[in-house]
């Protein structure tokens, strides 16, 4: 079989001979393996679908001795990443090691040398996607990125499809696996967060660091990826709100519930225009909207666009055969792009601005406090009073029988911004009514 050249994409913008497409892979863990379970199942339809088929050439991992989900010829397997990204028969690289280095040179290396890219790398696309993607485009390749947002959802080819029309302005998502995982556990069933999270990683739900899932940060990452697909931002990297799941109470969810509400890990995205509002953060939301009946491993995103209105995807947001089914769509694409002799079509034609972020104080909604003050006259009045002077009116106090000297104050307020409420808790601070730090959680009417 005649190997493809390794020459750049010009070359390459002619219809592909008909060879089989060669792939190299790498990482082998929790997607890679997915990745290769299911070109192995259905390598016929796939080649039906592309016309050609499709080769895994080389695999990269950093132990050769581990086991694979999936019998590989040991020849395949190498733990040199020059072996791949310098194989002449290797045309789309798929990149699922994670985290920004080393994969991040890698993918660099593979696009600059004119090869196709698909990825599932949220950390690497919120830090560096812009310049990724400027990269592609140079260089006439396609970078696809579906399995970055939403596990198997399409969430990515519907920003950018079909949404293609309309212009989206306001997102509101669960889109943390793990997170969503833990608290389902928690709630419905009673399980700690540790034995859940536990349980997410055995399941290949968790990041090789789980603090990236629980403290928030891989949902910030996959909202950045949207805001590119959505907004056309390329918002800076700091100053977004992040706060993860690590610190929440039992005791606020089971008050939430009494409420009305349930707690989930949110993401939300609105263009303001002069800037975007960007979030990620616990969230009170009704139990009865959408996004409340999403749980355990699913995710779930609702976006406006202003000429359809609301649209919502939900599915399984992390394990390998959902991200896999995600990956494997992508390679699709991209394999169908080069057979046609025109790589580069799936990903290009996207412009992003440099667009700043809306201040973290400006963003406005309602609010849940817990408060521990002293059980003692005038509190109630001078915790109110804080509130009041911020400019925060309130929609529900309530106080539970109090014990040893303290008492939890409960209040909901109507909305308000979150720098009035940090205005308001400052000078609660100050006085000694507060007995420890407040409990602030955000809730969305979604
Ligand atoms: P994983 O199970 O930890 O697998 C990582 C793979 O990369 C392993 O095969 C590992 O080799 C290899 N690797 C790590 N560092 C390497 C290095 N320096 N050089 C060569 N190989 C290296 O991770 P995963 O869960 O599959 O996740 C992979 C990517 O997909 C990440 O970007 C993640 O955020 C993303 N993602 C994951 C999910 C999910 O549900 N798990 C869903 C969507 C997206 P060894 O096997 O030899 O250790
Ligand atoms: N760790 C991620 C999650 C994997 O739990 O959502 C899917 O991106």
């Amino acid at each position: 079989m005649a190997l493809r050249s390794n020459s750049p994409t010009s070359e390459r913008r002619r219809p592909h001979g008909g060879e089989p497409i060669g792939i190299g892979l790498l990482g082998c863990g929790v997607v890679g393996g997915g990745v290769l379970k299911l070109l192995q199942a259905n390598a016929e339809a796939f080649q039906a679908r592309v016309g050609v088929p499709l080769e895994v050439r080389r695999v990269l991992v950093r132990d050769l001795d581990k086991p694979r989900v999936v019998e590989l010829d040991r020849a395949v397997l190498t733990t040199d990443p020059d072996a791949v990204l310098t194989d002449p028969s290797v045309e789309v690289v798929i990149e699922v090691i994670g985290g920004e280095e080393p994969a991040g040179q890698y993918v660099e290396r593979a696009l600059g040398s004119g090869r196709c890219v698909v990825t599932a790398n949220k950390a690497l696309l919120a830090a560096r996607g812009p310049a990724l993607l400027d990269l592609a485009d140079e260089r006439r390749v396609d970078l696809a990125f579906e399995a970055a947002v939403g596990g198997g959802i399409p969430v990515v080819r519907t920003l950018r499809d079909a949404f293609a029309s309309d212009d989206v302005f306001e997102m509101a998502g669960i889109l943390n696996g793990t997170c969503n995982y833990i608290l389902t556990r928690m709630i419905d069933d009673g399980v700690t967060f540790e034995s859940a999270l536990a349980d997410a990683q055995a399941k290949g739900y968790a990041e090789a660091d789980p603090t990236l899932d629980t403290g928030g940060f891989d949902a910030a990452h996959k909202l950045v990826v949207l805001a590119m697909l959505a907004f056309g931002a390329r918002p800076p990297h700091d100053g977004m709100v992040i706060e993860g799941i690590d610190g929440l109470e039992l005791k606020d969810i089971e008050i939430a519930a009494r409420l009305g509400y349930t707690v989930k890990h949110l993401v939300i995205g609105r263009d303001h225009g002069a800037a975007v509002e960007l979030r990620a953060h616990p969230t009170l939301i009704r139990r009865t909207s959408v996004l409340g009946s999403v749980s355990g491993v699913l995710n779930g995103i609702k976006l406006e666009g202003r000429a359809l209105g609301p649209c919502f995807l939900s599915g399984r947001g992390a394990g390998d055969m959902p991200t896999a089914v995600s990956v494997v769509a992508d390679l699709l694409d991209v394999a169908r792009s080069l057979v046609a002799g025109v790589p580069g079509l799936v990903t290009g034609g996207r412009r992003l601005v440099k667009r700043p972020l809306l201040a973290p104080g400006e963003a406005t909604m309602r609010h849940y406090l817990r408060l521990r003050v002293r059980d003692e006259p005038g509190v109630m009045a001078r915790v109110a009073g804080a509130l009041g002077d911020a400019g925060v009116s309130l929609s529900q106090i309530e106080q539970a029988e109090g014990k040893g000297g303290e008492a939890d104050i409960v209040l909901v307020t109507h909305r308000a911004k979150d720098g009035a409420i940090t205005t308001a808790l400052e000078a609660m601070k100050k006085s000694a009514d507060l007995v420890k730090g407040a409990v602030h959680l955000r809730i969305e009417e979604l």
